[in-house]
């Protein structure tokens, strides 16, 4: 019976630790998967805008009308993203930093 009780509760705690990871996995889907601004220029534009290498111009500064026409549109070499790459939120901080 001790077992029997010891393993119900062991059941019970891995049972809850699937409901918290199931949880935080709905709270990071709905939040975006993009956490800031930064973070899209730092893994996305910067690996073309940085000055090194240097592949597309500077664009820290370029007007929030132009940042959102090329990430939507592309440009050239300049390659589009859709929403499911950068979501509309990640894309306002994006223009956010950008300024
Ligand atoms: C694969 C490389 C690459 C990536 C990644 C990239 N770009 Fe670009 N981007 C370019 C190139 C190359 C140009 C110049 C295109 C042209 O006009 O011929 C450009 C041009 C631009 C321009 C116009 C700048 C100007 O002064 O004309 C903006 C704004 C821009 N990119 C924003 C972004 C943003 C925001 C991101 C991240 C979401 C991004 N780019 C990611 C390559 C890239």
């Amino acid at each position: 019976m001790g077992f029997m009780k010891s393993s119900r509760h062991a059941a019970l705690a891995i049972g809850g630790l699937a409901l918290a990871f199931a949880s935080n996995a709905v709270l990071a889907d709905s939040a975006g998967k993009w956490t800031s601004g930064k973070e899209v220029y730092d893994k996305v534009c910067g690996y073309c805008h940085e000055p090194n290498p240097g592949l597309g111009p500077n664009i820290k500064g370029a007007h929030p009308r132009d940042v959102r026409e090329r990430v939507r549109q592309g440009h050239r070499a300049m390659p589009s993203f859709r929403q499911s790459e950068i979501d509309e939120q990640a894309l306002a901080q994006l223009i956010d930093f950008l300024k």
